[in-house]
């Protein structure tokens, strides 16, 4: 066999062997998660819900840290059941139960560190907010808007 063609062959040979592994990687990663069939206007508005959520975590620990108790309540109600209400109804009619039932849970989260950051203590407050996270946590591993 001439010299090139050897290469060439070997060089055909690798990219297969290599395509081959990158589409069985391919498989292995695509997204188990359940999609929520949202229109775009509703993945906009729900990804902007929840990017308040994220404010409100900040804030939170932000207060937490300056042993701020105004600054815990402030951020913690806009996530609260304010939040919940003004979800677009055709959200809500769209999101399976399984969503729900984390979902809810977390605004109600965020109303009990209002009231909590009354009286508690600063480190049981963090505690409070690290579960209050495993709902983010939770939900992000079942669902996707995508
Ligand atoms: C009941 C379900 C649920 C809960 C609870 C939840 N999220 Fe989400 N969140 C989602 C879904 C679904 C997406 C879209 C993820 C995707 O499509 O990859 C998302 C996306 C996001 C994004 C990305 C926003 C963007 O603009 O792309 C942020 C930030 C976020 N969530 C923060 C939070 C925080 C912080 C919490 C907890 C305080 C939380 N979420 C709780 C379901 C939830």
């Amino acid at each position: 066999m001439p010299i090139n063609s050897f290469f060439r062959s070997t060089f055909a040979l690798c990219l297969l062997i290599l395509s081959g592994a990158l589409s069985a990687d391919d498989s292995a990663r695509a997204d188990q998660r359940i999609s929520l069939g949202f229109s775009d206007a509703e993945k906009a508005a729900f990804l902007s819900e929840m990017r308040q959520m994220l404010v409100s975590v900040q804030g939170v620990i932000a207060g937490i840290g300056a042993e701020d108790r105004s600054a815990i309540v402030q951020a913690a109600r806009y996530s609260g059941n304010r939040m919940a209400r003004d979800t677009p109804l055709s959200i809500k009619q769209k999101t399976p139960l399984a969503f729900k039932e984390i979902g809810a849970p977390t605004h109600m989260m965020f109303e009990e560190l209002v009231v909590r950051a009354e009286t508690d203590d600063m480190s049981e407050l963090a505690s409070l907010t690290g579960e209050l996270m495993k709902q983010c946590v939770a939900c992000h591993a079942l669902f996707t808007v995508q």
